[in-house]
């Protein structure tokens, strides 16, 4: 059998029903923008005459250059030291330079470096993927590990998008602050999401949608945007009517960084598959995988396929026991339990030092994945001018010293490229003396960067 009609097979409805014979698998994704192209927005923005002006760009020349880590810290080149108040894209989970992580890697690859994984499986492999499943009460019993993941970012697929897979519909995510209507209950909401997933099924022909993908906590599309409780039940529901998938991305909010292994276990469902990747390994190797649940696994089992789709440095064994060590050192050090407890101490610090922000929006997030969204005004909600690029002015000034703090930021929140957010994603063995200096030093910039009357007025 052909790996085309094994990706297909997998693709194709689980409860096999009938299609015509060639047709076109479609997937829904809830329509969020993810935040890191805009970054090449901002680039573009900052070179033209209308734009103000910035600071060291994005992916530029100019950037700094980061040459060690310790801890909560990166030392950059000029000495100074960067409190790490987000892990990158929430990469990092156990800090830099753990020696124990360190070891196992240096153990794995004086043993097994690369194999390909066309031709060999690899103990390292094996023993992560045991991980999944034992640590998923033997939902997740397939796992592929890769080094990338899906990305729904409409910005970043733009100038792809001729070139990528056709069939992909997006409906409106789940985003409280921005969608829901005054006095409108949780449950209201939600049938509202339901009639609007349910209406995209019905548009698309249900017997042709494979699956509906979403990220259980929006990540850097909208900063940290939690769903409304009872909307993952709803919409797991719709998808098991009309027998289509659902994917979720874990790609930012898993591994833990929700306060629970999987963010989904704070939703009352499980996915038919996943992605993870970013915690998986703590950004001490490029590791994601793609976990298959019961539905998915039984099929395959059953109709005796393997999935073949392969790419270079898929099973790594480097990768595969750098990801399995961080998992076992999160787990016996309770670290989940520190992320829900750290957690609340940083939301509380947030929404008290920064709620009452004229331009503070919203705070929102779970564990310690936490966005703040600014607006122009509070009353309506209005964002800012995009090319004001509010929130990139708040990296910019946490990054530079006296400040000398990382914190990721994006455009997006708002819809249609407007909105601007920041997020704070230490990691899971901070401190409260950290969680503290990292709320203050945040609190300081906004003040400061608002303080400055050219900010709002550099157009
Ligand atoms: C939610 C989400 N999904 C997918 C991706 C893509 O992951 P990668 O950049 O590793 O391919 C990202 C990256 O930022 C992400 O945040």
């Amino acid at each position: 059998m052909s790996s085309t009609t094994q990706v297909q097979m997998l693709l194709d409805k689980p409860r096999g029903s009938a299609v015509a014979p060639g047709y076109q698998p479609k997937v829904l994704l809830d329509n969020k923008t993810r935040n890191v192209e805009t970054m090449v927005v901002a680039v573009e923005v900052a070179s033209s005459s209308a734009a103000p002006s910035l600071p060291a760009s994005v992916g530029g020349e100019d950037r700094p250059i980061a040459v060690g880590g310790q801890g909560d810290y990166i030392r950059l080149s000029d000495g100074r030291q960067i409190l790490d108040a987000c892990g990158g894209a929430a990469v990092t989970c156990l800090g830099h330079g753990n020696q124990e992580v360190i070891e196992a890697m240096a153990i794995q690859a004086s043993q097994l470096s690369y194999a390909a994984h066309g031709f060999f499986d690899n103990n390292s492999r094996r023993d992560l993927a045991e991980w999944f499943k034992a640590t998923s009460q033997g939902h997740f019993r397939k796992a592929w590990v890769t080094n990338s993941a899906l990305g729904g970012h409409l910005t970043r697929r733009a100038p792809f998008e001729p070139l990528l897979l056709p069939g992909v519909y997006r409906i409106p995510p789940c985003n409280e602050y921005r969608q829901r209507l005054q006095d409108e209950s949780d449950e209201e909401f939600v049938l509202r999401k339901v009639s609007e997933l349910e209406k995209a099924f019905l548009a698309l022909g249900p017997e042709t949608v494979t699956a509906f993908i979403a990220e259980p906590v929006v990540g850097a599309a909208s900063g940290c945007v939690p769903a409304v409780p009872g909307y993952f039940q709803a919409m797991k529901a719709v998808c098991d009517k009309y027998g289509a998938l659902l994917i979720l991305d874990e790609v930012m909010s898993g591994m833990g960084r929700t306060g629970t292994l999987h963010a989904w276990e704070q939703e009352g469902i499980v996915p038919d598959i996943q992605a993870v990747g970013k915690a998986l390994a703590g950004g001490y190797q490029p590791v994601s995988a793609i976990l298959a649940g019961d539905k998915v696994s039984g099929l395959m089992d059953s109709k005796g396929v393997t999935f073949t789709h392969g790419h270079t440095y898929q099973d790594h064994p480097l990768g595969c026991a750098t990801a399995l060590k961080v998992q076992q050192i999160i787990q016996r050090d309770g670290l989940l339990a520190n992320v829900q407890t750290q957690g609340a101490r940083l939301e509380k610090l947030l929404k008290g030092k920064l709620s009452s922000h004229p331009h503070v929006g919203n705070i929102r997030g779970r564990g310690l994945f936490w966005g703040i969204e600014l607006v122009k005004n509070k009353a309506n909600k209005e964002p800012f001018d995009a090319r004001l690029q509010i929130s990139h002015q708040i990296h910019a000034t946490a990054l530079a010293a006296p400040y000398n703090m990382a914190i990721y930021y994006g455009q997006g929140c708002a819809g249609e490229k407007r909105g601007d957010h920041v997020m704070l994603m230490p990691a899971y063995n901070s401190t409260p003396e950290t969680i503290e200096l990292m709320v203050d030093t945040l609190a300081s910039v906004v003040e400061k960067v608002f303080a400055d009357s050219t900010v709002l007025s550099n157009l």
